[in-house]
């Protein structure tokens, strides 16, 4: 073939993974999300970003730098972030390529439940609790809802730590209306649920955060979204497939109803990552993608 005979470029996805061994999961959906190559680096630490990052943008002109992508992932969503600091202050102005930040699936996870709480009832305004607020998936859900106009409660079993979740949240959102609560005890997730219409439960695997009795006797809840795949239910009596289904007169949705969604942002935030190379998706435009999505 001769040289000036135009050879279309593929997309390549620069998998940064903060764990030893990269991703399989999500080296799988970006081939499910139309990537050509995926060439995956496991157990990066910042300082290893940039050489990595200067191979991606001085390679193709700016006008083809839209071909190329990074996606950062690693169960740590804290390494995470900091592999994303790092790559974006490796760009050289136009040099650039898009970002997406998914570690522990935190962002695609959070924004697919918020998306399906926002089909039931408007978020501006609502009273919301996030129980196990503390983990990486909880903060982000408690960050999106305060984004959203939410009145938030954000609990786990320590004050102290719910007390941090609530002053992280509102570093993050200006004017976030959060507030920390303790919920280990039964009388205090009582007192955590008076007047809240919407629960989003992110516990950790196989822990049951808001027992039956509790949930009906809280007759102001409208829509309970458990995000826990692991027996028993985070959310005890919604299922892992409910996806809008009534349950004790609430809309709930389970772990693999939400997780559906959940595929689809992720594969849509991979696809519109090719689409300019300036992007940065962090969990609040993961969201707007998701919105978009028809279902
Ligand atoms: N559906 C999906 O696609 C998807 C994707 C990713 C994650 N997930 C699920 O989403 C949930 C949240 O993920 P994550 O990584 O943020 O969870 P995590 O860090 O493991 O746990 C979140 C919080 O749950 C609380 N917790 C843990 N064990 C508990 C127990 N035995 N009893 C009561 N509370 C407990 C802890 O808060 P305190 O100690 O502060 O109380 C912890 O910080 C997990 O169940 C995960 O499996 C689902």
């Amino acid at each position: 073939m001769s040289d000036n005979q135009q050879i279309p470029k593929q997309r390549v996805l620069i998998q940064l993974d903060s764990d030893p061994h990269p991703s399989v999961f999500d080296r799988v959906v970006a081939i499910d999300a139309g990537v050509d190559h995926v060439f995956s680096y496991g157990g990066l630490l910042p300082a290893m970003v940039r050489d990595l990052v200067y191979g991606a943008i001085f390679t193709r002109g700016v006008n083809d730098l839209k071909r190329t992508a990074v996606f950062i992932g690693g169960s740590n969503v804290a390494d995470g972030e900091k592999l994303l600091a790092a790559a974006r202050k490796s760009f050289i102005g136009p040099l650039r390529v898009s970002l997406l930040l998914d570690s522990n699936g935190a962002n695609t996870t959070a924004a697919a439940a918020v998306v399906v709480a926002g089909r039931h009832m408007a978020l501006k305004g609502a009273r919301a609790l996030v129980l196990g607020s503390s983990g990486p998936v909880g903060r982000r859900v408690a960050r999106l809802l305060a984004l959203a106009g939410s009145i938030v409660s954000v609990g786990s079993r320590s004050l102290d730590r719910a007390s941090e979740v609530a002053e992280a949240t509102r570093a993050k959102v200006n004017g976030a209306q959060v507030v920390p609560v303790a919920t280990g005890e039964e009388e205090q997730l009582a007192q955590a649920l008076l007047g809240v219409e919407l629960v989003i439960s992110s516990g950790g695997p196989g822990a049951c955060l808001l027992p039956r009795n509790q949930r009906t006797l809280a007759k102001t809840i409208r829509v309970v979204v458990d995000l826990n795949a692991v027996p028993p239910e985070g959310i005890e009596g919604v299922k892992g497939p409910d996806s809008g289904v009534e349950r004790d007169g609430q809309v709930a949705y389970g772990a693999i109803g939400v997780g559906g969604l959940k595929m689809k942002i992720h594969k849509a935030a991979i696809a519109a990552l090719f689409e300019s190379n300036d992007l940065v998706l962090d969990v609040e435009q993961v969201l707007e993608i998701g919105q978009k999505l028809k279902s």
